[in-house]
């Protein structure tokens, strides 16, 4: 990356790191910064549930999510889907309920910038933000506002479409941070530009570090064109490198797709930042339930909140600690 590096990103959960996320936590000179504090698994890939190693990685991310949270002064929360945002309902692929929310975004130490809970909002994501804008927490509307914290600048966008103009997926706010010395811009769910929006509020600040969710290129309804203009959108970013992630790494070829666009030395996952090869276990769970069933376990993995849990957790926690990120928790 280019430029003064002073800010340290830590990813906690990515489809590079095995599950669906797109939850960073940034060190700033003077700030503590969560983004997005939650992580999902797909339900279904391939007609086929989550694999061990997926649940393992979901657990493990929202161990780590849990360990930052005690050590963030500002929780960023750019919309409201479960793979970004922790909800208070039992979710046994995102490891959460009101329990956990509470423990996530229930203290008053805190400030919180979330997407805008009336404005621009899908029904489905109003009702969630609802809960979150209840809490007797100190929180302000992210969408198109600055603010100020000691050295940190926090520039939100408006709001910008969740993949195409006119999704019904709703809106997410992009997020640009800098200190003294280092700049972050984090997207969010942009679909890999999908929108010039997206693409204006990135050329517009110019920030050292970029954090880019790449095209569903995986996804059914996604088309040829989409993809295309999607691509053409991401050449036109200036950084001499960035990390593409989230969306694009739950394509099996993900890898070829990069090399077919001459984006292979330039578009990095987030786990680059930390481990060598990414874990993109979602786009490989056909093979993985191939190589390891579930069934040699002999125990339902898929029903482990209700009456299974004390048999399955310690098989799941023993499994995250063969992940090669579970030490990222010493950086925390
Ligand atoms: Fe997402």
């Amino acid at each position: 990356m280019s430029g003064t590096v002073t800010m340290e990103i830590i990813p906690l959960a990515a489809e590079s790191l095995g599950s669906r996320g797109m939850c960073v936590f940034i060190k700033t000179e003077d700030q503590k910064i969560l983004i997005d504090p939650s992580v999902s698994l797909g339900p279904l890939r391939y007609s086929l549930k989550p694999h061990l190693k997926e649940i393992a990685a979901a657990y493990l991310s929202r161990q780590l999510i849990l360990k930052a949270v005690k050590n963030t002064s500002i929780i960023i929360q750019t919309h409201y889907h479960g793979d970004h945002f922790t909800l208070g309902v039992n979710r046994p692929y995102e490891f959460t309920n009101q329990e956990m929310q509470n423990k996530i975004y229930g203290n008053t130490d805190k400030i919180i910038l979330a997407k805008d809970p009336k404005k621009n909002i899908n029904y489905n994501q109003k009702k969630r933000a609802y809960w979150l804008w209840k809490k007797k927490i100190t929180i302000h509307s992210a969408d198109n506002n600055q603010f100020i914290y000691g050295k940190t600048r926090i520039i939100c966008s408006l709001p910008l479409p969740h993949g195409k103009e006119g999704s019904h997926s709703g809106w997410v706010i992009s997020v640009f941070i800098e200190d003294s010395q280092d700049s972050v811009l984090f997207t969010s769910d942009v679909h890999g530009l999908e929108s010039e929006a997206a693409l204006n509020f990135i050329l517009k600040y110019k920030s050292n570090h970029l954090i880019l969710d790449g095209p569903s290129t995986y996804h059914p309804k996604q088309t040829e064109e989409d993809t295309r203009m999607a691509f053409n959108r991401i050449k036109r970013i200036l950084n001499n490198q960035f990390y593409l992630d989230h969306h694009f790494l739950r394509d099996k070829n993900w890898r070829q797709i990069l090399i077919e666009q001459n984006l292979e030395n330039k578009a990095l996952p987030l786990s680059s930042l930390f481990i060598k090869e990414p874990l993109c276990l979602e786009s490989l769970r056909d093979e993985l339930h191939d190589q390891m069933p579930m069934s040699e376990f002999g125990i339902n993995f898929y029903t482990f909140f209700q009456e299974q849990q004390e048999k399955v957790l310690p098989i799941i926690k023993d499994q995250a600690t063969l992940l090669p990120f579970a030490n990222l928790e010493k950086l925390l």
